[in-house]
């Protein structure tokens, strides 16, 4: 299988794993800091409630697309200028979009470890030399359209923008990075038993498991809170980070969720917890997933 071939080569590239930790630890400083937290949730596309990354990388690769084709139909057909300059304004779109792509997918990895680190770091380096290839390309067919130079250069950075796509994809659909963590969850819809009302200490995180789902509760007074414990960002258990007021931080990446209502307060997440309704029952707490609450059921 190609994907257990790459993982092989990918592992013996020891090399990368100094070259990572040097740029996870630039990114540490870059979003150091209320200001530089802010930054890394916008994005990551916390904003959006949606991964920033795979929005934006469409657009160099549809573009990039076309590019070939327009160079295609110019060789063919020299007569008309066209063709080639549509080609020069694709080229520039794509590498405007890639830069964007670039900062949101190094943003998005600074997070990971082990496997999708490395599956990660191959896929940026790929992009990288693709995009140096298709800035120098545009700015030779920018005096000369049709520049053959400019034109092979661009048809490699494509081979580079299909193999490290391939990457990419291996990271979403194989290891999973960035996908929702309560995706195959089945939260309860029903009133369940979830724990003795006893367990619960005022102000204090505590986490149940709920026919096999993880929920975090926490009393508030009268009222018993409860949410998703599976962090939607890579799966960490916020029933083992700090509780600040009605926000907890998950101890992984930081993500902040409110406990009132799931939503995210701060990033990497970009996806609300799900938020579980609660009752007691003869000193037993039950619970039911919210109706409001938009994740699976
Ligand atoms: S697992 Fe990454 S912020 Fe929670």
């Amino acid at each position: 299988m190609l994907h257990r071939a790459v993982d092989r080569f990918l592992e013996r590239q020891r090399w990368l794993e100094p070259l990572a930790d040097f740029l996870q630890k630039i990114a540490a400083a870059i979003y150091k800091g209320t200001a530089g937290h802010a930054l890394k949730s916008f994005l990551n596309g916390t904003w959006l409630g949606h991964p920033l990354h795979p929005v934006i990388t469409d657009i160099p690769v549809g573009a990039w697309t076309l590019a070939i084709l327009f160079d295609l139909i110019h060789l063919a057909n020299r007569g008309s200028a066209v063709w080639i300059d549509g080609a020069t304004l694709l080229v520039g779109v794509g590498v405007l979009a890639a830069l964007g792509a670039w900062v949101t997918g190094y943003t998005d990895w600074s997070d990971t470890y082990d496997r999708e680190r490395r599956f990660g770091i191959a896929h940026a380096l790929l992009m990288s030399t693709a995009l140096v290839l298709y800035i120098v390309s545009f700015f030779l067919r920018l005096p000369v359209a049709g520049h053959a130079f400019a034109i092979i250069l661009s048809w490699i950075g494509y081979v580079l923008v299909i193999t490290a796509a391939y990457l990419g994809g291996e990271l979403v659909f194989n290891i999973g990075t960035g996908v929702n963590h309560h995706a195959w969850q089945t939260p309860p819809t029903e009133w369940t038993p979830a724990l003795r009302e006893s367990m619960l200490t005022e102000g204090k995180p505590q986490k149940a498991d709920v026919d096999g789902t993880p929920i975090f509760f926490c009393k508030r007074g009268t009222s018993i809170l409860a949410i998703s414990n599976t962090c939607a960002h890579a799966g960490g258990p916020l029933n083992e980070g700090p509780l600040q007021g009605d926000v907890i931080t998950c101890p992984w990446h930081g993500s902040r969720f409110d406990i009132r209502t799931g939503a995210v307060k701060g990033g990497p997440a970009t996806v609300a917890q799900v938020r579980y309704e609660t009752r007691v029952q003869a000193g037993q707490v039950e619970v039911r997933r919210a109706p409001d609450s938009l994740q699976p059921s």
